[in-house]
């Protein structure tokens, strides 16, 4: 037997939507349909539902999973699981009424708009075209993605979302569309998406709407003169000027190895490469991923000449000077096995972006190059509860979940306690810390509030630009819990 949450309201009788649970017995393979169908018969519960192909083909099923968007005829029924609606407004338990939506997209004229008025096609799609709009045509309209993303969650006034931007991408591809489609992006919010990629992860037919639709779009942006916001030319100007996305006096590549020169031995396989944040902003935590190797007797290079990875660039559409970058840390690293991460961004840059650019190294994030090299029995007792905060491009940038946890479960005297949504974005990324710091503030302090929850002492991440904004989200909410790097965690246990 298993419990099945789900959400019931009745505009009739009730002021608002409550959860009733229901016991059934679960079949192999069971999908929430046929959950909510077993709920029915045992129960005589009369929930509400759509449902029409049941073969993931319509997209009028979906609903909420577990807080997620998901189709109900194509997800399997779990043990203690939530089946809410969508976020719309609801006509009856799991019905929404989507008629808001509806009317934006004939608002924003979402249909080929062709340049004559007797709607004749000037231009005719080549197989080029087909190929570069397939990418983001395959939507079946469930809008899964709209109820996941998070800044459509506080801002929808503000951010259209990705079912609009892909939807405005697939225009803009073709050809055949005379409307001005970047235009209308960037009047719905262009630059207010933080790259978490939740939509892509909930969507029945995998459409990367960040990467093929939202920096295309930044990047046309650019080129002709609309963008990137104020906040991140200065990026640009940083990069060209030094190498390095941020500034600062102090610099961890350059103190590491003066403090490394005298250190004779072979030349280590493994290169750390430290991206702009640890580099420049937080050398606290270069210094202890340094004492965490030694403990456990890892030798390093961390090559002096290596650069900012580029995503910075690549994230807010300003692409030219990305080559460069890729090219000159290829260079640096070549003779190296593996390359060693602590910034999730950083990670995923060099795993899923430089190959597009001709890089190709090995390169591991810190919890995935520790988690069997650590000598747990060396480590001290620490007495901490500690939570978790999954970074959006270590968990679905870098499919990295269980190594860090398994991780800190390790650790001795370590409480390990999971927050309600830990892979939640906390508004960190896409440009947004420094270009929509509002739009930051609100999705760290919503977090913040989950880590409260949690009654944990620290939270701790492998991103620096999580770190940073999970603080500014706590001490916004003035709760009391630090926000940590992994490595900083595990300097505690070898101090
Ligand atoms: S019923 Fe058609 S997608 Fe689920």
């Amino acid at each position: 037997m298993i419990k099945v949450y789900v959400s019931r309201f009745d505009r009739e009788v009730d002021s608002e939507p409550h959860i009733e649970c229901y016991e059934i017995e679960k079949t192999p393979g069971m999908k929430v349909l046929d959950a909510l169908k077993a709920i029915n018969e045992k129960y005589d519960a009369d929930i509400s539902y759509r449902e029409s192909c049941r073969a993931g083909q319509c997209g009028s099923c979906a609903i909420k999973f577990n807080g997620n968007g998901a189709l109900a005829c194509q997800k399997e029924i779990k043990d203690g699981a939530l089946i809410e609606p969508l976020d719309f407004p609801v006509i009856k338990d799991l019905i929404v009424d989507k008629s808001e939506i509806e009317q934006k997209i004939k608002d924003i004229h979402l249909n080929l708009i062709p340049q004559h008025e007797d709607k004749c096609f000037n231009e005719s799609i080549t197989s080029e075209d087909i190929k570069e709009t397939k990418k983001v045509r395959g939507c079946i309209e469930c809008h899964s993605c709209l109820s996941t993303c998070p800044v459509v969650k506080y801002f929808k006034d503000e951010y259209g979302g990705p079912y609009i931007m892909r939807y405005l991408s697939k225009f803009d591809k073709d050809p055949r569309d005379m409307d001005d489609r970047l235009r209308e992006s960037l009047e719905e919010g262009l630059f207010k998406c933080t790259s978490c990629g939740k939509c892509k992860s909930v969507c029945p037919k995998n459409i990367n709407t960040f990467g093929d639709a939202i920096t295309k779009f930044r990047e046309k942006a650019c080129q002709e003169g609309e963008g990137p916001l104020p906040a991140h030319v200065k990026f640009k100007e940083n990069i060209q000027k030094t190498n390095r996305s941020v500034v600062s006096d102090k610099s961890f590549v350059e103190e590491i190895n003066k403090i490394k020169a005298n250190k004779k031995g072979e030349k280590p396989k493994v290169a750390l490469f430290t991206g702009c944040m640890m580099d420049k902003k937080l050398p606290e935590v270069g210094y202890a991923l340094m004492d965490v190797l030694e403990a456990n007797g890892i030798e390093v290079d961390i090559p002096q000449e290596q650069v900012c990875c580029g995503s910075p660039l690549i994230n807010t559409g300003q692409t030219e000077a990305v080559q460069d970058l890729v090219d000159k840390n290829k260079e640096v690293f070549a003779d190296y096995d593996t390359v060693i991460t602590v910034c999730a961004g950083c990670g995923a840059t060099l795993k899923n972006k430089h190959p597009e650019y001709g890089s190709e190294l090995n390169v591991m994030d810190i919890s995935e190059f520790l988690v069997d090299k650590l000598d747990y029995d060396k480590m001290n007792e620490l007495d901490m509860k500690v939570t978790w905060h999954d970074p959006c491009h270590l968990v679905r940038g870098q499919n990295i979940k269980d190594q860090p946890r398994e991780i800190i479960e390790n650790m001795k005297g370590v409480e390990f306690v999971e927050m309600k949504h830990p892979c939640q974005c906390c508004g960190a990324g896409g440009g947004i810390k420094s270009g929509e710091p509002e739009i930051a503030l609100k999705l760290s302090s919503e977090k913040a509030k989950m880590i409260d929850d949690t009654g944990a002492e620290a939270v701790i991440t492998i991103c620096p630009f999580c770190q940073l904004n999970l603080q500014d989200g706590l001490d916004n909410e003035e709760v009391d819990v630090k926000s940590m790097n992994l490595v900083e965690l595990l300097q505690k246990a070898y101090e």
